[in-house]
Protein backbone atom coordinates (compact mmCIF):
# COMPACT_ATOMS: atom_id res chain seq x y z
CA UNK A 1 0.00 0.00 0.00
CA UNK A 2 1.09 3.46 -1.18
CA UNK A 3 2.54 6.18 2.09
CA UNK A 4 -0.33 8.65 2.12
CA UNK A 5 1.55 10.61 5.55
CA UNK A 6 4.45 12.92 4.51
CA UNK A 7 3.24 14.09 1.21
CA UNK A 8 2.37 17.21 -0.47
CA UNK A 9 -1.13 16.35 -1.17
CA UNK A 10 -3.10 13.67 0.53
CA UNK A 11 -4.90 11.44 -1.92
CA UNK A 12 -8.45 9.50 -1.26
CA UNK A 13 -7.83 6.09 -0.18
CA UNK A 14 -9.65 5.02 -3.22
CA UNK A 15 -7.53 6.62 -5.60
CA UNK A 16 -4.44 5.42 -3.98
CA UNK A 17 -5.84 1.96 -4.77
CA UNK A 18 -6.85 2.63 -8.06
CA UNK A 19 -3.21 3.96 -9.19
CA UNK A 20 -1.76 1.16 -6.87
CA UNK A 21 -3.79 -1.56 -9.25
CA UNK A 22 -2.88 -0.07 -12.43
CA UNK A 23 0.45 1.35 -11.26
CA UNK A 24 2.62 -1.62 -13.28
CA UNK A 25 -0.07 -2.24 -16.03
CA UNK A 26 0.29 -0.98 -19.55
CA UNK A 27 -2.07 1.96 -20.32
CA UNK A 28 -1.83 2.64 -16.74
CA UNK A 29 -1.16 6.66 -17.33
CA UNK A 30 -4.34 7.25 -18.95
CA UNK A 31 -6.52 5.26 -16.58
CA UNK A 32 -5.32 6.87 -13.79
CA UNK A 33 -5.73 10.45 -15.13
CA UNK A 34 -9.11 8.94 -15.85
CA UNK A 35 -9.71 8.57 -12.76
CA UNK A 36 -8.08 11.60 -10.84
CA UNK A 37 -10.82 13.47 -13.24
CA UNK A 38 -13.29 11.74 -12.31
CA UNK A 39 -12.46 12.59 -8.57
CA UNK A 40 -11.53 16.16 -9.03
CA UNK A 41 -13.42 17.28 -12.42
CA UNK A 42 -9.69 18.25 -13.39
CA UNK A 43 -6.24 17.41 -13.11
CA UNK A 44 -4.62 19.46 -10.17
CA UNK A 45 -1.24 20.41 -10.61
CA UNK A 46 -0.35 18.74 -7.03
CA UNK A 47 -2.00 15.59 -7.55
CA UNK A 48 0.13 15.55 -11.18
CA UNK A 49 3.04 16.07 -8.97
CA UNK A 50 1.97 13.18 -6.31
CA UNK A 51 1.21 10.73 -8.96
CA UNK A 52 4.77 11.40 -10.77
CA UNK A 53 6.23 10.15 -7.50
CA UNK A 54 3.99 7.58 -7.17
CA UNK A 55 4.43 5.39 -10.33
CA UNK A 56 7.73 7.07 -10.20
CA UNK A 57 7.33 8.45 -14.42
CA UNK A 58 8.71 12.40 -14.91
CA UNK A 59 5.94 15.07 -14.13
CA UNK A 60 6.85 16.12 -18.24
CA UNK A 61 5.59 12.28 -19.32
CA UNK A 62 2.17 13.11 -17.37
CA UNK A 63 1.75 16.65 -18.39
CA UNK A 64 2.49 14.89 -22.10
CA UNK A 65 -0.38 12.73 -22.26
CA UNK A 66 -2.66 15.57 -20.24
CA UNK A 67 -2.30 17.65 -22.48
CA UNK A 68 -2.22 15.56 -25.77
CA UNK A 69 -5.67 14.50 -24.92
CA UNK A 70 -8.39 16.91 -25.19
CA UNK A 71 -10.44 15.47 -23.04
CA UNK A 72 -8.56 16.33 -19.62
CA UNK A 73 -8.72 19.37 -18.44
CA UNK A 74 -6.01 21.70 -16.47
CA UNK A 75 -8.32 24.05 -15.17
CA UNK A 76 -11.14 23.46 -12.12
CA UNK A 77 -14.15 23.71 -14.04
CA UNK A 78 -17.09 25.76 -12.68
CA UNK A 79 -19.32 24.37 -10.10
CA UNK A 80 -21.88 23.44 -12.71
CA UNK A 81 -20.55 22.50 -16.20
CA UNK A 82 -22.93 23.11 -18.80
CA UNK A 83 -22.49 20.90 -21.94
CA UNK A 84 -24.68 21.58 -24.82
CA UNK A 85 -25.00 18.57 -27.31
CA UNK A 86 -23.27 19.29 -30.92
CA UNK A 87 -24.42 15.81 -32.39
CA UNK A 88 -26.07 15.70 -35.63
CA UNK A 89 -29.90 15.70 -34.32
CA UNK A 90 -29.28 18.19 -31.92
CA UNK A 91 -27.21 20.44 -34.33
CA UNK A 92 -29.69 20.04 -36.61
CA UNK A 93 -32.27 21.02 -34.46
CA UNK A 94 -30.39 24.34 -33.39
CA UNK A 95 -27.55 22.89 -30.82
CA UNK A 96 -25.35 25.81 -32.33
CA UNK A 97 -27.90 28.73 -31.78
CA UNK A 98 -27.99 27.36 -27.86
CA UNK A 99 -24.21 27.07 -27.45
CA UNK A 100 -24.40 31.07 -29.08
CA UNK A 101 -26.98 31.82 -26.49
CA UNK A 102 -25.12 30.80 -23.28
CA UNK A 103 -21.58 32.38 -24.40
CA UNK A 104 -23.68 35.63 -24.72
CA UNK A 105 -25.49 35.27 -21.50
CA UNK A 106 -23.11 33.54 -19.49
CA UNK A 107 -20.29 36.54 -21.48
CA UNK A 108 -17.77 33.69 -22.07
CA UNK A 109 -16.59 31.34 -24.87
CA UNK A 110 -17.20 28.04 -25.17
CA UNK A 111 -14.45 26.17 -22.70
CA UNK A 112 -14.65 29.21 -20.35
CA UNK A 113 -15.55 29.46 -16.85
CA UNK A 114 -17.54 32.66 -15.59
CA UNK A 115 -15.41 34.60 -13.10
CA UNK A 116 -17.69 33.63 -9.83
CA UNK A 117 -16.72 30.42 -10.63
CA UNK A 118 -20.00 28.90 -10.68
CA UNK A 119 -20.84 27.82 -14.50
CA UNK A 120 -18.35 26.13 -16.86
CA UNK A 121 -18.96 25.85 -20.59
CA UNK A 122 -18.61 23.19 -23.00
CA UNK A 123 -19.83 21.42 -26.70
CA UNK A 124 -19.67 17.76 -26.40
CA UNK A 125 -20.80 15.07 -28.86
CA UNK A 126 -24.17 12.91 -28.61
CA UNK A 127 -24.98 12.42 -25.02
CA UNK A 128 -27.80 9.66 -26.21
CA UNK A 129 -30.82 11.56 -25.86
CA UNK A 130 -31.16 12.25 -29.51
CA UNK A 131 -35.47 12.11 -29.17
CA UNK A 132 -34.98 15.71 -27.02
CA UNK A 133 -33.04 16.93 -29.21
CA UNK A 134 -31.59 19.67 -28.37
CA UNK A 135 -30.16 18.71 -25.37
CA UNK A 136 -27.99 20.22 -22.96
CA UNK A 137 -26.38 18.64 -19.63
CA UNK A 138 -26.29 20.62 -16.36
CA UNK A 139 -23.26 18.19 -14.15
CA UNK A 140 -26.25 15.17 -14.89
CA UNK A 141 -29.26 16.91 -15.36
CA UNK A 142 -30.48 16.56 -18.32
CA UNK A 143 -32.87 19.50 -20.15
CA UNK A 144 -34.09 18.42 -23.51
CA UNK A 145 -36.33 20.07 -26.67
CA UNK A 146 -34.92 23.67 -25.58
CA UNK A 147 -35.76 27.20 -26.77
CA UNK A 148 -33.18 30.12 -26.55
CA UNK A 149 -35.95 31.70 -24.55
CA UNK A 150 -35.62 28.55 -21.91
CA UNK A 151 -31.98 29.20 -20.79
CA UNK A 152 -32.66 31.87 -18.53
CA UNK A 153 -34.44 30.15 -16.42
CA UNK A 154 -32.32 27.23 -16.59
CA UNK A 155 -29.37 29.08 -15.19
CA UNK A 156 -31.06 31.27 -12.74
CA UNK A 157 -32.30 27.37 -11.25
CA UNK A 158 -28.74 26.92 -10.63
CA UNK A 159 -27.60 30.56 -9.66
CA UNK A 160 -30.15 30.23 -6.65
CA UNK A 161 -28.39 26.84 -5.61
S1 LIG B 1 -27.26 14.39 -31.05
FE1 LIG B 1 -27.66 15.39 -29.19
S2 LIG B 1 -28.33 13.81 -27.93
FE2 LIG B 1 -27.81 12.80 -29.76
Amino acid sequence: MFEKEGTAVKLPDTLLKFIEEWKDKPGNLIMILHQIQEEYGYIPREVAIELSRLIDTPLAKIYGVVTFYHFFKQKKPGKYMISVCMGTACYLKGGEDIILEFERLLGLPVNGITEDGLFSLQAVRCIGCCGLAPVITVNKEVFGKLTKDMLPGIIAKFKGN
